[in-house]
């Protein structure tokens, strides 16, 4: 029987630890189980979460570390695990695939032993190859994978146009598509601020200095190999990003953000997980929305297609 309230995070390094501490500061969970190679490092890390939980609202958290039989009655997984970029290393996920895959294969495995109910929330670099490794080897419910894709990298793009124009990046539409890595690219054609259209917004916005496209999708890109360069890793953002979706699920909020899956003919795609619009609630995935892209976005897409399928058949 599943407790609505438990999520399992797999792995304990910089980003598990940096989502169950968020999850525990925003309560978005009654259980949480930390599970890792390193126990220790599981067990302190949950056990520094627990002691923390005596000071916020809901102070009834279960914060513990776990096995994999925890996932048996999880409403949520979140698997984080795997090494990732480190400073001065290539700037490219990609350069994870193969390892990545393999560490993959060995969690899905060991999850598929308990369950095929709770939903997945895939992190793990390279972030479009892990969610279609995931999706397409194991018999877990497609609608039940989901990978945070560019949702960061739209995140990242709203702080990045708000500061430009001074407002506040809640009100900034528009996505970040493709795959999550270097050829994630926003699809200006989906952008407003508050309904005032792209085009309008130096005008609307009393602002001379034009707004420098090439500038910014450079540094949507960009900015996480400067984080990674000036701390060794990235960890806050995407933690925001796992509590965005875990919030879309337990609330059943039918939320529509880009995120990743395995494409099933949009945009005329296949057998490829990138992300694209798409609506999350308790169900999980249930809907992609192929939302009007100009040609040159289009082919943008298809190029982050390429891309993450080289990496793919890389790992063969
Ligand atoms: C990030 O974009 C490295 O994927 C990680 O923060």
């Amino acid at each position: 029987m599943i407790k609505q309230g438990k999520i399992v995070i797999i792995g304990a390094s910089n980003v598990g630890s940096a989502i169950l501490n968020k999850i525990t500061d925003f309560q978005l969970a009654s259980e949480i189980a930390l599970i890792d190679l390193n126990e220790d490092k599981a067990a302190g890390e949950a056990l520094d979460a627990s002691h923390a939980t005596s000071c916020i609202y809901s102070t009834n958290i279960n914060v513990h570390a776990g096995t994999y039989e925890d996932c048996q009655d999880a409403a949520i997984i979140i698997i984080t695990a795997g090494p990732s970029i480190r400073p001065g290393e290539t700037p490219d996920r990609l350069i994870l695939a193969k390892t990545n895959t393999k560490i993959m294969g060995s969690i899905m495995t060991e999850i598929m032993k308990y369950t095929k109910e709770a939903m997945i929330i895939a992190i793990t670099n390279p972030l479009d190859v892990a969610t279609h490794y995931i999706s397409t080897h194991f018999d877990y419910p497609r609608e039940k994978i989901v990978g945070t894709g560019t949702m960061l990298e739209t995140f990242r793009f709203r702080r990045i146009l708000a500061n430009h124009y001074h407002v506040d990046p809640k009100n900034i539409h528009g996505y970040i598509l493709g795959e999550h890595g270097n050829s994630a690219f926003p699809a200006w054609s989906t952008v407003n601020i508050a309904g005032m259209p792209l085009e309008h917004l130096d005008d609307c916005f009393n602002f001379s200095d034009k707004i420098d496209y090439k500038a910014i999708e450079d540094e949507i890109v960009q900015v996480a190999y400067d984080i990674i360069n000036l701390k060794g890793w990235t960890n806050t953002g995407i933690s925001m990003v796992a509590c965005r979706f875990i919030k879309s699920i337990i609330y059943d909020e039918h939320t529509i953000l880009p995120m990743s899956a395995v494409l099933e003919g949009e945009y005329g795609l296949h057998d490829v997980a990138l992300s694209i619009p798409r609506m999350l609630c308790a169900e999980g995935v249930v809907k992609s929305f192929e939302v009007k892209l100009t040609d040159k976005e289009r082919q943008l897409l298809l190029t982050s297609a390429d891309s993450v399928k080289n990496a793919l058949n890389g790992c063969k």
